[in-house]
């Protein structure tokens, strides 16, 4: 495996766009990148978010040029990957919004034809995010009210992945799906005073993580493993990251945020995003050997073409 190096992935993404399409740990993940690449820039002015916005939670997306490479990183706010908007006329009034399990979110135009897109999801599908704020599931016009959420996580990930299929042209576009990302609460969740602070050291045993926190991951291998096999050239690449993930208890912003208003307090700690530099960096590393693995065998390719003719 080829160990990052920033400058010559800077010099592949040439005239090119990476995407990050997901929710917060997605923006966390591309945070990160942009740090690892702009290490090769001695002239940080010259990488910049195109519409001078700063790096915040609320942004639907952000795009960081580096002028030299004329390559942007991009991050796009998508937390569901599939859309999600008002629901039908005439419903119940308990149903605010509908997750439309079978239609992508509204940005995907924006992003169908990067060269690198990275797809994550998972953190926002729960019942605290999803039924219990009032946004219940549809298919075509119809709502189901009674759909398990694990289900309609299923079928929203078979959305995605047709519509990679049927929609993203494999020769110009590499497609990543990054698996998720276990959160590490001790003694509660974000909102019950749940911590991670004073984790020094990886954890190191075998048995690390609460099953349930595996279905996340065990539903996105069944659907990607059950369309592996689409008469299509392409390949969907999976950074496999959740156990090794799961180990990094160590590694969250946890309380030692520095935000406008200090520091986190003791009850309300972030054991689900990622101290920068830090773990995402090691997603990163396997995207760059994988993204590098697929250029050197293009370039390969094209060499065998033109020595054939
Ligand atoms: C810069 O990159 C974009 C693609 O991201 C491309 O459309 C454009 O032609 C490039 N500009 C130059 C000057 O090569
Ligand atoms: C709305 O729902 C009510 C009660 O279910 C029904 O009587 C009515 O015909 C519906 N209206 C429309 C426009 O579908
Ligand atoms: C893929 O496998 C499934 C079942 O394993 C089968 O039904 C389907 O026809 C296969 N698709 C292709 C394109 O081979
Ligand atoms: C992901 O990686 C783990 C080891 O880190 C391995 O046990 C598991 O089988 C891998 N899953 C897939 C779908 O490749
Ligand atoms: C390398 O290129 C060959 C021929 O196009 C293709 O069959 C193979 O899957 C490619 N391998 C990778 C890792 O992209």
């Amino acid at each position: 495996m080829n160990r990052f190096d920033a400058k010559i992935m800077l010099e592949k993404l040439q005239n090119k766009r990476v995407v990050f399409v997901g929710d917060s740990i997605g923006r966390n993940q591309w945070e990160s990148l942009l740090c690892m690449l702009s290490s090769a820039i001695s002239d940080k002015n010259s990488i910049y978010e195109v519409n001078g916005n700063p790096i915040t939670k609320h942004k639907g997306f952000l795009v960081f040029k580096f002028i030299q490479y004329n390559c942007t990183v991009e991050y796009y706010r998508a937390p569901f990957l599939v859309l999600q908007s008002r629901p039908p006329a005439n419903v119940s009034s308990k149903i605010k919004t509908t997750l439309k399990l079978d239609q992508m979110d509204w940005t995907s135009y924006k992003w169908r034809d990067a060269d690198v897109l990275v797809f994550n999801t998972g953190h926002w599908w729960n019942h605290e995010k999803t039924i219990r704020g009032g946004c219940y599931f549809q298919e075509g016009s119809e709502v189901k009210m009674d759909m398990r959420v694990d289900n309609a996580y299923k079928r929203s990930l078979e959305t995605v992945v047709e519509w990679i299929h049927r929609e993203v042209n494999p020769k110009k576009t590499q497609v990543f799906f990054r698996t998720y990302a276990p959160v590490h609460f001790r003694g509660g969740d974000w909102r019950s005073g749940g911590t991670c602070h004073l984790e020094t050291l990886p954890e190191l045993g075998s048995s690390l993580v609460p099953s349930h926190l595996w279905t996340k991951y065990s539903i996105l291998a069944q659907v990607i493993s059950s369309h592996s096999n689409v008469s299509h050239s392409r390949a969907l690449d999976v950074l496999n990251i959740t156990h090794m993930t799961s180990r990094r208890k160590d590694g969250h912003s946890s309380l030692y945020y520095l935000g406008p208003k200090g520091r986190a307090p003791i009850h309300r700690q972030d054991c689900s995003h990622w101290c920068l530099p830090g773990v995402p960096d090691t997603w990163n590393e396997l995207l760059y050997a994988i993204f590098l693995k697929h250029e050197l065998n293009r370039t390969l390719n094209i060499s065998n073409f033109h020595s054939q003719v």
